[in-house]
C-alpha cells in the first residue's frame, strides 16, 4: 500500500498560509502569487507558521497530446514559479478536482490523475487541494439513486489522488474540498486526506462565518495531527466584517484547530488585519501538538464558551459575543477546569488577567470574542480513563495532555 503523506510529517499541526480564491477568484496571475509570497516574508507572516502560498482554481490549461497538463497564460512557468515560492522559505499549492472540469470550468485530473500529481511533483509542489465540483455529475450518471455506489465512487477518487501523489515520492500536502458530503470527516483521513473541507464556501460576510464557525462540534472528535476539520479559508482583510467580527473569525478558527489559510491581498494590509493574522500566543493554540479541536462548553442567550486542551496541561477558553450590542459574561472557572489558583492570560491582549475568586468577569464587544489561556487545567481524570473521546467533557482523552495540569 503507499504510503500516506500524513507519514512523511506533512500536517502535524493545521496547515497554515495563504489561498489565492478568497480575494483574487478567477483573476489570479502568477504575478499575484510571487506578490503574496514576497508579502508573506515582509510582513513577518512566514515567521508566524504561514509557509503555504496556495494557488487555487484558474492555472489550468489545455492537456497536450500525451494528456499531460499545461497551465494558462496567466501562469507562464510553474516550475519556475515553484522555484522562486521555494526560496522565499515557502511551500507552492495547486487545485484540481477529481471530475472532468473544475468548479470554475477549468480541465480536471478526472482519468489523468497519475500524470498530474507526476507534473505537480516535477514542478515542486507542496500542496494539492482536490475540489469535487464536477465529479458529482460523474457520480450521478454512473451510480444514479445507488447510495452506496455514489459513496464509493467518491471515496475512490479521492484514494486514487492520493495514492498518485503519494507514489511520486514528494510529501504533497492533501486537502479535500467536497463541502463535507457524506460526513467525510468520518472516513477523510482513510483515503489519505490531511484535511478535509466541512462546509459550502464560506464569504467575507458576519453571518455566512459565524454560521460556518458555529456548526463544526459534530465533526470536532476526527480532527487530530496529521488530519484536520477545514471550515475553509479566512476573510480576515477582505472588508466585509468589522474588525471585532475577524477578531472573532480568527479565536474561532484556532479554536477549531483549523487551517489557517490568509485569503486577503496581503500586498495591501492594514496593520489591524496584519495584528489578527499574526498574534502569536493566538496562533499557538490553533498550532498546539495535542492538536484537539475545541467545542462548546457553554450557551446562554447569544454568550457562549469554548474549551480547546492544550498540551503541557492548559487550556485555552474562548469567549463569544454572538449579538451586535456589547454583552458582559461571567465565566465559572469550573467550566474551563480552572481552579481558583489558575493563572489567566488574554491572549489578544497579551496581559494576564486577575481573577477573583471562582469567577471571571468582563465585556466583550458585539459580535466580539475572547480569548483566554488558562493553567493548570485540572482535567477530571476519572472522565479521561475511558477513551479516545469522552461524550462528557466534549474533547478527546490523549497521553499528550496531562491531567490535573502535572
Ligand atoms: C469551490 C471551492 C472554493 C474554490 C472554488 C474555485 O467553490 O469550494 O473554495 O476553490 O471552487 O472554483
Amino acid at each position: 500500500m503507499a504510503e500516506s503523506p500524513a507519514d512523511a510529517g506533512v500536517a502535524a499541526t493545521p496547515p497554515m498560509g495563504w489561498n489565492s480564491w478568497n480575494h483574487f477568484a478567477e483573476r489570479v496571475t502568477d504575478a499575484d502569487v510571487r506578490a503574496a509570497a514576497d508579502a508573506l516574508v515582509s510582513s513577518g507572516m512566514r515567521d508566524a507558521g504561514y509557509v503555504y502560498v496556495n494557488i487555487d482554481d484558474t492555472w489550468e490549461g489545455q492537456r497536450d497530446a500525451q494528456g499531460v497538463i499545461h497551465t494558462n497564460s496567466k501562469f507562464p512557468d510553474m516550475k519556475a514559479l515553484a522555484d522562486y515560492v521555494h526560496s522565499k522559505g515557502l511551500k507552492l499549492g495547486i487545485y484540481s478536482s477529481p471530475g472532468p472540469k473544475t468548479c470554475a470550468g477549468y480541465e480536471g485530473s478526472y482519468g489523468h490523475e497519475a500524470q498530474d500529481a507526476k507534473s505537480y511533483a516535477e514542478w515542486g509542489i507542496d500542496y494539492l487541494k482536490y475540489d469535487k465540483c464536477s465529479f458529482g455529475d460523474v457520480i450521478r450518471k454512473e451510480a444514479g439513486n445507488d447510495h452506496a455506489k455514489a459513496f464509493a465512487m467518491e471515496k475512490a477518487a479521492y484514494k486514487k489522488m492520493h495514492d498518485a501523489l503519494a507514489a511520486t515520492g514528494r510529501p504533497i500536502l492533501f486537502s479535500l474540498c467536497q463541502y463535507g458530503d457524506n460526513d467525510v470527516w468520518e472516513w477523510g483521513a482513510e483515503v489519505g486526506g490531511n484535511a478535509w473541507r466541512t462546509t459550502g464556501d464560506i464569504n467575507d460576510s458576519y453571518t455566512r462565518m459565524a454560521e460556518i464557525g458555529f456548526s463544526q462540534l459534530v465533526m470536532a472528535r476526527y480532527a487530530g495531527p496529521g488530519h484536520w476539520n477545514d471550515p475553509d479559508m479566512l476573510e480576515i482583510g477582505n472588508g466585509g466584517m468589522t474588525e471585532e467580527e475577524y477578531r472573532q473569525h480568527m479565536t474561532l478558527w484556532v479554536m477549531l484547530a483549523a487551517p489557517l489559510l490568509a485569503g486577503n491581498d496581503l500586498s495591501k494590509m492594514s496593520k489591524e488585519t496584519l495584528a489578527l493574522l499574526t498574534n502569536k500566543e493566538v496562533i499557538a493554540v490553533d498550532q498546539d501538538k495535542a492538536g484537539i479541536q475545541g467545542t462548546r462548553a457553554w450557551a446562554e442567550g447569544s454568550l457562549e464558551v469554548w474549551r480547546k486542551p492544550l498540551s503541557g496541561g492548559a487550556i485555552a477558553v474562548a469567549l463569544f459575543n454572538r449579538s451586535a450590542k456589547p454583552q458582559s459574561i461571567t465565566l465559572d472557572l469550573k467550566t474551563a477546569f480552572l481552579g481558583e489558583d489558575a493563572k489567566l492570560r488574554n491572549l489578544w491582549t497579551g496581559e494576564n488577567v486577575v481573577v477573583a475568586g471562582d469567577k471571571y468577569v468582563t465585556t466583550i464587544p458585539g459580535h466580539g470574542a475572547v480569548l483566554l489561556k488558562g493553567t493548570p487545567a485540572k482535567l477530571p481524570v476519572a472522565d479521561c480513563s475511558g477513551g479516545v473521546w469522552n461524550e462528557h467533557l466534549g474533547f478527546p482523552c490523549r497521553n499528550s495532555m496531562s491531567p490535573r495540569g502535572q
